[in-house]
């Protein structure tokens, strides 16, 4: 089989990829291991930066994002017992959206298929080979065991940190920078009325927590804990108890309800440099990743996509590599700016288990900085709303 560029994993970057490359009339084939249903099922993060949304809308992907998400103009830090909000469209003009990664990626595989496009579902056993060649190879065995061999002009990795693709960049031939945190969260999805029509990210002495949600009768929540927490040695009381405790102040308390879902996500940072090798590129989590404070993922995954294709299109266009050849350096400026920012949410809100006083007075004080002056503020703004698609372009 061939193909102009095969595509590892059909996540954000993949799809938005092969999209991209469609509406410049490349061809593309994805291949995943997971099976759609799990894809459009796994539940995660939903901030999408203004940037996204743009990109989205106007590849013609915002119909069901504009009805059934919600535009969010603000957010709130809550420390020491006080609220404060983050005017977003104040202080940048721009607004981010709740529409929730698989909704995101459903839209992405309803559009694509309808557009007669060949994505392999449940595949096994991929396997890359030949890249640094220029006809490198994507080998895999179909869903119904039938084994393929995908020939390419290029390959994106766009597998995931656990993927083949980030495994086939030969130790030699890269870096892989990794910070791991010592903190988990703690997730949990509840049957309830919204507790606040903005997010709310939460400082306290006891951790951070934050207040998300889903839908007018569903709520999303999170709480920091240890990373090897068990989710079922908690009751639904001790969790709200918890939650209540740690968004405590400003006279607001949270509403509750049942317990759908629970679980524990792990925070790490990782960006692997280069963000190639040969004519494999890595786009999104399998060439970095961010914790999740700040919801900067999907977005960063994204932002890759949307290099990464102006890239290929440009080299069938003029027969220059020169995008290409830029493509890494291109993505990791925007990359380190999206891990300064995860990074920075992170240490600001979260309060390791054997804080001292002073680490808590520090934290209050530089939280007190970013929302009591206006250049803070604007800072903080500036990175939650998105940095450009390609940065190194602001005014
Ligand atoms: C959500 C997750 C985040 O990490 C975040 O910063 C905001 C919202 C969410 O799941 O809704």
């Amino acid at each position: 089989m061939r193909t102009q560029v095969g595509i590892v994993g059909a996540g954000p970057a993949g799809l938005v990829l092969s999209h991209l490359l469609a509406l410049a009339g490349i061809d593309s084939v994805v291949v995943e291991s997971r099976s759609r249903d799990e894809i459009e099922q796994t539940i995660r993060a939903g901030v999408l930066e203004a940037g996204t949304v743009d990109l989205l809308t106007e590849t013609g992907l915002g119909e069901r994002l504009h009805r059934e998400g919600r535009r969010h103009d603000g957010f709130e830090l809550r420390f020491g017992g006080e609220r404060h909000r983050i005017d977003l469209v104040g202080l940048t003009g721009r607004s981010v959206w709740l529409y929730p990664q698989h909704e995101v990626l459903s839209d992405l595989i309803a559009a694509r298929l309808a557009a007669g496009a060949d994505i392999r579902f449940a595949v096994t056993g991929t396997a890359l080979r030949d890249l640094t060649t220029d006809r490198p190879v994507i080998a895999f065995t179909d869903a119904d065991g039938t084994p393929v061999e995908l020939r390419c002009d290029v390959v994106a990795g766009c597998d995931g940190s656990a993927g083949p693709s980030r495994g086939a960049v030969p130790a030699s031939e890269g870096t892989l920078h990794v910070r791991r945190y010592p903190y988990g969260w703690f997730g949990i999805l509840a049957e309830a009325p919204p507790s606040s029509s903005e997010l709310v990210y939460a400082h306290s002495p006891r951790g951070f927590a934050l207040i998300s949600t889903r839908t007018p009768t569903v709520q999303r929540m999170y709480f920091q804990c240890d990373p090897q927490e068990r989710v079922d040695d908690w009751s639904d009381e001790a969790v709200w108890a918890e939650l209540q405790a740690r968004v405590a102040g400003g006279g607001s308390t949270l509403e509750e309800g049942r317990i759908v879902q629970r679980g524990v996500i792990p925070m790490r940072s990782s960006v692997c440099e280069p963000m190639r090798y040969g004519r494999l590129f890595l786009a999104g989590d399998a060439a970095h990743t961010v914790p999740p404070t700040g919801a900067k993922g999907l977005n960063a995954a994204v932002a890759d996509a949307h290099v990464l294709a102006r890239a290929v299109e440009s080299s069938y266009r003029t027969g220059s590599t020169a995008l290409l050849d830029a493509y890494s350096a291109t993505a990791l400026r925007r990359v380190w700016r999206v891990q300064h920012f995860s990074w920075w949410m992170t240490s600001m809100l979260h309060t390791p288990a054997d804080a001292h006083e002073f680490d808590l007075r520090r934290q209050l004080g530089e939280l007190d900085l970013v929302t009591s002056s206006e250049a803070g503020r604007r800072l903080l703004a500036e990175s939650y709303v998105g940095p450009p698609l390609v940065v190194g372009r602001e005014g």
